[in-house]
């Protein structure tokens, strides 16, 4: 079983829209997927149109794999299961606060899981606290959607930074491009410079596409109703881009 992030602790970057896209792709290609929204505002569990039942089972979300079993729930698509999210996820950085071995207890439950699912995809809220540092320690591969903007290059750096300055392998980060304009050069600039710079920018990038915007209207991934769009066919090259990179990925 490996475990992957959508990650940045930029808000709005396409973490989302990645881990929907690319669960499916996996779960597509016959691997047994897990998808956990980790985000309060339960924008993944949206767009696969569940909803968890039991209120406030998020107190015991560190204890133990058993309490994250009950919550699994089916999606509409073979091979894919989800963990919904819930508005008290908001409390998982103070609840972390108070716990001992707080930055491995999230490798720890996930290990739990680890003869029922392939793949778990973690769809991460953009912060930077005790939950993205479990999520760091729990995660084989941190993938990193960057806007090829100043702002967003910044939030690279700086995340980049925190992980070497704080002991993480950098080499568990890999970023890549989203939201891409190829017509603007601010975008064609960043992209070349940043490439230059850190070599694990994968090769496929996400286009900017009202496609991606639609998936809350159609509430699915891009395959479903919009096939043969740019948008869908980068999101697969994607996904077969990381494939390798996860299955050679050990914890360190
Ligand atoms: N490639 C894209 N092209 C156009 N719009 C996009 C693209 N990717 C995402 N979006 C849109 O941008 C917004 C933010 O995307 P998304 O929710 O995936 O980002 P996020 O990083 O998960 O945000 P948050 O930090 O709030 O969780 C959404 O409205 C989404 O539809
Ligand atoms: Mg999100």
């Amino acid at each position: 079983m490996k475990v992957i992030a959508c990650y940045s602790m930029k808000g709005g970057v396409g973490k989302t829209a990645t881990s929907v896209n690319i669960a499916y792709w996996a779960a597509r290609t016959g691997n047994r997927t897990l998808l956990i929204d980790l985000d309060p505002q339960g924008a993944s569990s949206f767009y696969f149109k569940v909803s968890s039942v039991r209120k406030n089972w998020s107190k015991r979300f560190f204890d133990a794999y058993e309490h994250l079993v009950g919550q699994i729930k089916a999606t509409e698509f073979m091979n894919l299961d989800i963990i919904p999210a819930q508005i008290n996820f908001r409390k998982f950085d103070v609840m972390l606060s108070q716990l001992a071995r707080r930055k491995t207890r999230l490798k720890k439950v996930l290990s739990g899981l680890d003869k029922e699912y392939d793949f778990i995809v973690l769809d991460c809220p953009p912060s930077i606290g005790h939950l993205a540092e479990a999520i760091f320690e729990a995660s084989h591969a941190i993938f990193v959607p960057v806007i090829p903007s100043t702002l967003s290059e910044r939030t690279f750096e700086q995340l980049h930074d925190f992980f070497t300055q704080n002991g993480y392998a950098s080499k568990r980060i890999v970023p890549f491009f989203s939201m891409v304009q190829r017509q603007k050069n601010m975008h064609r600039n960043t992209m070349e410079r940043l490439r230059r710079q850190y070599k694990r920018f994968l090769k496929v990038s996400i286009p900017f596409s009202t496609d991606v915007e639609k998936m809350g209207e159609f509430r699915g991934p891009l395959d479903t109703f919009a096939k043969s769009r740019p948008a869908n066919k980068a999101y697969y090259a994607l996904w077969k881009e990381m494939v390798p990179i996860i299955r050679r990925a050990r914890y360190d």
